[in-house]
């Protein structure tokens, strides 16, 4: 076990915490990625899962960011694809149309091609990665691992790439329940040896991507989606009951009330979800992150500034990490991040001031 720098910034994990703070913390999903010109001028040279697979070239790309923004969290570059990867297929990022699977699997006899994989050695470079970049963030913020929910990786593995229905993966959960949750269960084993291990390794917290939950209606999410999830939290709460475990189910609505029952610290919202609502479903049952529409980053910077304010106003001061509601698009403008970033420090300084209470 490695020893690493004290945090100069943990408003991260305070606000996790649901502790008060001085203001709000934020960090942006993609936030290292094609939007940055440095960042391209790596890609430029190098293969994104090469980059992914180089413990300096990932640990470089995860701090740009961190250079160029007054951001509250590094989050680790890698992809979530890294697990299908090790369970035995193949995946290969197509420029200009993402990831694909050449040989994805199509029926349940397709499971005998999946290998049980080793976390700690077949995705070494991701924990090489994660501790390198600990030591050189030098406890500038706290680092963010992750992983794939195991429906999303499950709905990735049969569609083989992004897809217009999902109804390859739909379809195996209506007509293969038993074979759906074996792969499931496989998957979610795998995800709780990795995020066990990437902590290990010096992620400070852990945020599980289950960027299709959306996709499925509340009964197929309760069955297939919510088990595993809550699976997860109670395995890395019972290891590492400190760090904070983040779950990010985009689209699922209906969800918040029992993703706030499991064991999740942080309860991430995309866009469309509205703030005082989650707050009120949610309660201090878990802290909450999120959520304005990356598109309101094409807007100016003064308009940024407006609909931050709303942001902030209606999350409130206390256990709300600021955040998108998805990731950075490859369009965005670098400035106009800043201008978020910028924006959050401030003006959550500002609303805590006006509600402090005078004199003293
Ligand atoms: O947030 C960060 O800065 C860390 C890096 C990160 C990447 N992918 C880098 C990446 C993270 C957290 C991810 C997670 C990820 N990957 C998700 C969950 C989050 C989400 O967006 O819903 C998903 C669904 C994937 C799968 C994936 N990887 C897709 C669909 C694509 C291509 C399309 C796209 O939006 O970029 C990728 C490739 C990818 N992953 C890129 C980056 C920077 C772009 C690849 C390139 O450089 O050409």
């Amino acid at each position: 076990m490695s020893s690493f720098p004290p945090l100069t910034n943990d408003l991260l994990l305070r606000a996790a915490r649901q502790e008060p703070i001085p203001r709000t913390p934020v960090w942006m999903m993609r936030q290292a990625g094609r939007y940055l010109p440095e960042y391209q001028a790596v890609r430029s040279t190098h293969e994104f899962f090469d980059v992914v697979r180089t413990p300096a070239l990932a640990a470089e790309v995860t701090l740009q960011p961190v250079e160029r923004f007054p951001i509250d969290a590094a989050i680790i570059f890698s992809d979530i694809l890294v697990i299908p990867q090790v369970l035995g297929l193949e995946v290969q990022m197509v420029k200009g149309k993402g990831p694909h699977f050449p040989d994805p699997l199509a029926e349940p006899a397709d499971l005998s091609r999946l290998r049980t994989p080793d976390p700690a050695t077949d995705l070494d470079y991701v924990l090489e990665a994660l501790t390198l970049t600990r030591q050189r963030l030098n406890g500038r913020c706290p680092l963010i691992g992750f992983s794939g929910a195991p429906w999303t990786l499950m709905a990735y593995s049969i569609e083989g790439g992004g897809s217009k229905n999902f109804s390859a993966s739909k379809r195996w959960l209506y007509r293969y329940p038993e074979a759906s949750h074996e792969l499931l269960q496989r998957i979610t084993d795998t995800v709780i040896d990795y995020l066990d291990h990437q902590i290990q390794a010096g992620a400070q917290y852990v945020q599980v991507f289950d960027s299709w939950a959306g996709l499925l209606p509340q009964p197929l999410f309760e069955t297939f989606a919510l088990p595993y999830l809550a699976q997860i939290a109670e395995a890395l709460t019972e290891r590492h009951p400190d760090v904070p475990r983040v779950v990010f189910a985009k689209g699922a609505h209906y969800a918040l009330d029992a993703l706030a029952d499991t064991d999740y610290s942080v309860i991430s919202l995309d866009w469309t979800m509205d703030p005082a609502e989650a707050r009120a479903t949610v309660g201090s049952r878990a802290a909450l992150q999120g959520n304005l529409d990356p598109s309101a980053l094409y807007a100016t910077p003064d308009d940024i500034r407006a609909q931050v304010r709303r942001m902030l106003d209606a999350f409130g001061p206390t256990g709300h990490i600021a955040n998108l509601g998805h990731g950075m698009h490859p369009d965005h403008q670098p400035a106009h991040a800043g201008a978020f970033v910028d924006a959050v420090h401030a003006i959550s300084e500002e609303l805590r001031a006006a509600d402090a209470p005078a004199g003293g």
